[in-house]
């Protein structure tokens, strides 16, 4: 081609895919099983809340009317928090001595366990960050590793604990044995382990065996590793198709916030190791910009660090986040980390009502909804949602437990590029249920969708948006156009669900 004419097609094919705008197909991805959240730590705070602020919490997260309708709960079987300078980083152990129990330990924690189950939260996950001290190799609930000379009493530990609330109506469908193995948690601002990543492969075995020797269809998932980069080199050491028979799904975390497509290698990674399993992304939080100047970008590039942020920039991080796992690195299952926090950084809202709408420095994004740290001195029981709260809505109405993820592509020009759109089958693959499409720009924009290979879009019978200025509001929804296309206009900074 002559320049003149390569740079016409060029801007033929600019032109033709900036029409384009989002294109969904008939083909679908992985089926999605869960999106949830943890009650690490936050419920022992609640625990001293009034009755009625506790039942609150209990309908924002649970309530699929009128909440999140969350589909997995994280509950934390603590570890006792020996050793632990933070005590608000721990969970108390039903665990006395092997085969004994006291099952009233750990109130707080089972408050919000029975409240998902009240709810029917299809996906009960039981975690632990540190086995209880009988179990450790210094004593201690952090700052050590598992003792694996003492593996086979810690599996049937696990499994007691599991068949005890089964007793009590309370089912766990999975069982994650070690969260984070890959730290010990020296510093034992919380609780933690490490696992010798040799040993990781035997740890899922002997607790798969034991729930399964005590007749218990709890499934196990694993490893939980903090890093992408980390998980890449290292599961090639403990994950294997064998291991892979015993994973329900081969779970990890990744605080390196790698771009969606480096994502993908890894989950890649994971299911060919595992003989086929897919991933589950089950814990993320804590992100800030990593260059100053991108500090109001939500598509920008972050890192581990602390900020507190309950505006629009968070709530879309956050959901470039669940964009990234679910359509980029075919996660079949997505967790925030806590579903609470008192991390308001510089805010006291006590003094303060309007601060908590604002970002700080010195506070952390780790939960979905906030309270005063200080709630023991100045008695303010308040509790305040983020955008993140509203945001998480849109992909936990839309994504029911068994979603099916349809092919979407998105063009990558122009400002459509700042648009991220995902749309789900609902309850069988061919039924187009809902679509979640967010302008991550700080102009209003407007996007069009087009079926292609003979997919049709229906017209949309409800849709919801949150923005600077709306928390989840019910709009007009879009009509199709006679040509099939269904065109979205949208304020800065927004994110629309559309249901079929
Ligand atoms: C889309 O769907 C087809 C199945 O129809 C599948 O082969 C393909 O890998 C899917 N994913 C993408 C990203 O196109
Ligand atoms: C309340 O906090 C905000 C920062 O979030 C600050 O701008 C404002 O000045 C504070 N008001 C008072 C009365 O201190
Ligand atoms: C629950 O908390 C939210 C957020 O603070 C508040 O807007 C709502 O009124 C509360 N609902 C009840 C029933 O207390």
């Amino acid at each position: 081609m002559t320049p003149t004419s390569l740079a016409l097609a060029c801007a033929i094919a600019l032109t033709v895919t900036a029409a384009e705008g989002a294109s969904v197909a008939t083909g679908t991805q992985q089926t999605v099983r869960g999106i949830g959240a943890s009650g690490a730590w936050w419920v022992n705070d609640l625990a001293h809340f009034p009755d009625s602020v506790r039942q609150n919490v209990s309908e924002l997260l649970f309530n699929p009317t009128t909440g999140l309708g969350l589909t997995d709960w994280r509950y934390n079987l603590g570890g006792g928090g020996v050793g632990v300078t933070n005590p608000s980083r721990v969970a108390e152990t039903p665990y006395i001595s092997d085969g004994v129990y006291d099952f009233s330990a750990d109130a707080a924690g089972i408050y919000y366990l029975k409240e998902a189950v009240r709810h029917g939260v299809p996906i009960i996950t039981l975690f632990v960050n540190s086995a209880p001290t009988a179990f450790t190799s210094n004593g201690q609930n952090c700052g050590g590793s598992l003792n694996i000379g003492r593996l086979p009493a810690y599996a049937q530990y696990i499994a007691d604990v599991v068949s005890y609330w089964k007793t009590q109506g309370i089912v766990f469908t999975h069982v994650s044995p070690m969260n984070e193995p890959d730290n010990s948690f020296s510093g034992c601002g919380q609780e933690g382990m490490s696992v010798n990543i040799l040993q990781r492969g035997q740890v899922l075995q002997a607790v798969a065996s034991a729930l399964s020797n005590a007749g218990l269809t709890t499934k196990v998932i694993g490893d939980e590793t903090s890093w992408a980069l980390q998980f890449a080199v290292e599961a090639p050491l403990w994950l294997d198709s064998h291991v892979g028979t015993l994973l329900d799904g081969v779970a990890h975390h990744q605080y390196n916030f790698l771009p969606g497509p480096l994502q993908a290698v890894m989950t890649a990674e994971a299911r060919s190791l595992s003989g086929g399993k897919l991933t589950w992304s089950t814990e993320i939080c804590c992100f800030k910009e990593l260059l100053d100047s991108d500090a109001n970008d939500p598509l920008s590039l972050v890192d581990f660090g602390a900020k507190y942020d309950p505006t629009m920039v968070g709530g879309l991080r956050m959901a470039l986040l669940i964009h990234q796992a679910l359509a980029d690195a075919e996660d079949e299952h997505w967790d925030w980390w806590t579903a609470l926090s008192s991390s308001l950084g510089s805010c006291t809202p006590a003094s303060n009502a309007s601060c908590v709408g604002d970002v700080n420095y010195n506070g952390w994004e780790d939960g979905l909804i906030y309270y005063d740290p200080n709630f023991a001195t100045d008695s303010n029981f308040n509790i305040y949602l983020t955008k993140r709260y509203q945001v998480l809505k849109h992909y936990s109405r839309a994504v029911p437990y068994g979603a099916i993820l349809r092919n979407v592509s998105t063009s990558i020009l122009g400002s459509e590029s700042r648009w991220r759109v995902v749309m789900f089958d609902y309850p069988q693959a061919g039924t187009p249920y809902a679509l979640v499409a967010m302008n991550a720009q700080a102009a209003e924009g407007s996007i069009t969708i087009t079926g292609v290979d003979g997919f049709t879009i229906p017209s949309p019978k409800i849709a919801f948006r949150t923005s600077v200025d709306e928390d989840y509001a019910q709009i007009s929804t879009p009509a199709t156009a006679s040509d099939g296309s269904l065109s979205i206009s949208a304020p800065a900074m927004s994110i629309y669900t559309l249901f079929f």
